[in-house]
């Protein structure tokens, strides 16, 4: 039986300690940090996840203003709002919710965001400091999985870490962490071949291909240690539910997390402490 890394209680108590420091640094500055959500649309999962942080960022003392457009604005009105908030001295961090109607150009969206500013950590920019091991603002969902294994004391140096998943926003960024902790990472995609054969030799696993309950006990090693990612709608339940059936895959691996309450919160945990981060970056200008 495996033990489960509870992500809700692990960013509650990040939460906690951040109010504070907010709390601190907003008496040396004379105001608390503020994040510009913009949202377009109406796609369920987005509303929900922009609901969640701004329940989350007002818990902690983070402003929030969310500018929620109908699916048919103009990408040129998205345009001029973000450079409006890019020069916007009150404005720490800028979220554009992904994903954005198909009339709308997402790279070039995201490539205007102040990269100071961009508290996901999508701009270029960002990407690139990752990969160069510069500063810059990590992406929330992998940074958040890294605090949740090193919660337990996870070693990840000289471990076997598999990716599934290739996406810009969650596995490319998360091997390269996995990496820069001297893991011996592999990334796994859709066209990857025997995807159990690889999979079972991981001593930690990742899943984030976004497919409902698709890593199943076989291919997981015994005692391996099951991040999932996922955020999916079962197909039987209509519920939310990760990448790992994880009924089964609980029986075979040391730690494990559950969907809801895994990593879900810590991404948005992360979102806050990278808009303190930008906030307080601000003030070294
Ligand atoms: N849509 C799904 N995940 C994310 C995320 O982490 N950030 C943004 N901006 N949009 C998302």
């Amino acid at each position: 039986m495996s033990i489960v890394i509870s992500g809700t209680k692990l960013a509650l108590s990040i939460r906690e300690r951040l109010s504070k420091d907010i709390l601190v640094a907003a008496k040396i500055h004379g105001r608390v940090p503020k994040l510009a959500v913009i949202l377009v649309g109406n796609d369920m999962g987005s509303l929900s996840y922009v609901k969640g942080k701004e329940k989350a960022a007002k818990e902690v003392g983070i402003l929030i203003d969310t500018y929620h457009y109908q699916e048919d604005i103009k990408e040129i009105d998205v345009e001029n709002k973000i450079r409006e908030l890019n020069n916007d001295n009150s404005v720490d961090g800028i979220l554009v919710q992904l994903p954005l109607p198909k009339h709308i150009n997402t790279d070039y969206i995201i490539n205007l965001v102040d990269p100071s500013k961009d508290v996901d950590g999508f701009h270029p920019r960002n990407v690139a400091s990752l990969y160069l091991k510069q500063t810059g603002i990590s992406p929330c969902t992998p940074k958040g999985v890294i605090t949740l294994l090193d919660s337990k004391n996870i070693t990840i140096e000289g471990k076997r870490a598999v990716v599934v998943g290739r996406s810009n926003i969650v596995g490319m960024p998360m091997a390269k962490m996995l990496l820069d902790r001297n893991a011996t990472v592999t990334i796994c995609h859709s066209r990857t071949k025997d995807l159990a054969s690889i999979t079972k030799e991981a001593d930690i696993l990742i899943a984030c291909l976004g497919k409902a309950k698709y890593i199943t006990a076989d291919m997981v090693k015994e005692g391996a240690v099951v991040i999932d990612v996922g955020a999916n709608k079962d197909p039987l339940t209509n519920k939310l539910c990760g990448d790992v059936d994880f009924d089964n895959v609980s029986l075979k691996a040391s730690y494990i997390t559950k969907v809801p309450g895994g990593v879900g919160p810590m991404t948005i945990c992360c979102l806050l402490e990278n808009t303190f981060i930008a906030y307080l970056g601000h003030f070294k200008k």
